[in-house]
């Protein structure tokens, strides 16, 4: 739905699996006024909306709201249309602005990323704490469209968004900054607190960026390392996509659980 050229009747198998998720939710008596119900179901609303809007059928979809009277739609499903003025001058105010103005980005303008900008970022995000102070991170930064296209290929999370993609960030920890069996976690814990500062970062610098996973075969992760220039002591902890918004950015709400529903004060 955030795509320029929009794919109709994109994404059906996914939809197909909404559908069986929330006929499994209505058959188990879940409460269907959660709000991950209710976002799936206002996702498949807005789904509707949008190919209506362009005469495709997705009549399969209506009977299937219709026949379980989902009609009621919360808005917390489907996309949000900024302007790139109005978030980059949010992502430089105070940092609940900052945490609330960083999105994930799919498409991209073809400008390039200045080295220097991704060197600042990488700065910033150097303070991140780590055990022992231990910095065990490093970044490999991809410059190379057809190298990008190969990565994402092997990792495809992306469908189509490495086309124009020009700036590729690969975050690593070398497991050789831990001994010991009890720290067996620790590469991907303190790997995944230096990307969120990294993502933070570069949102801040003033371009868009999107987390990607490295959830890789073992086959794939050892292709990805020998492209990459990696060794077996390095760790992929994710990859992040980086370009610089269009002039009218289109993300996914991406609704948030409450504050209460993952508290626990004791
Ligand atoms: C580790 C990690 C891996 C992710 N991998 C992908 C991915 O492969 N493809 C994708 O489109 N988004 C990916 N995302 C982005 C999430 O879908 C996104 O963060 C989530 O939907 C929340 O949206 P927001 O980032 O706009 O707040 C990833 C995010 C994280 C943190």
């Amino acid at each position: 739905m955030i795509h320029k050229k929009l794919r109709l009747g994109y994404g059906k198998e996914k939809i197909n699996k909404i559908m069986d998720l929330i006929d499994y939710s209505i058959k188990s008596n879940f409460d269907l006024n959660d709000d991950r119900i209710q976002t799936a179901i206002s996702v498949l609303n807005e789904y509707v909306r949008l190919h209506e809007k362009n005469n495709y059928d997705v009549s399969y979809i209506k009977e299937f709201l219709l026949l379980h009277e989902l009609k009621k739609d919360t808005f917390t499903g489907g996309i949000i249309e900024e302007s790139k003025e109005n978030i980059l001058r949010n992502v430089k105010g105070n940092f609940e602005d900052l945490s609330f103005s960083r999105h994930s980005i799919r498409e991209f303008t073809t400008d390039p990323i200045p080295k220097e900008l991704i060197e600042n970022a990488i700065r910033i995000a150097s303070k991140t704490p780590s055990v022992c102070n231990r910095q065990a991170w490093s970044v490999t930064v991809v410059k190379d469209n057809s190298l990008i296209k190969e990565l994402m290929k092997i990792q495809s999370g992306i469908n189509g968004m490495a086309e124009n993609m020009n700036t590729l960030i690969a975050i690593t920890t070398s497991y050789e900054y831990f001994g010991n069996i009890h720290e067996r976690n620790q590469a991907f814990i303190d790997g995944g607190l230096f990307a969120m500062s990294l993502l933070y970062a570069l949102t801040y610098l003033g371009v868009g960026t999107c987390a990607l996973n490295a959830n890789l075969r073992i086959s794939d992760e050892i292709t990805v390392k020998e492209k990459l220039g990696l060794s077996n002591a390095d760790n992929l902890i994710m990859f992040i996509a980086v370009g610089h918004y269009q002039e009218t950015v289109k993300y996914p709400k991406s609704n948030r659980d409450s504050v209460t529903k993952i508290v626990n004060f004791i």
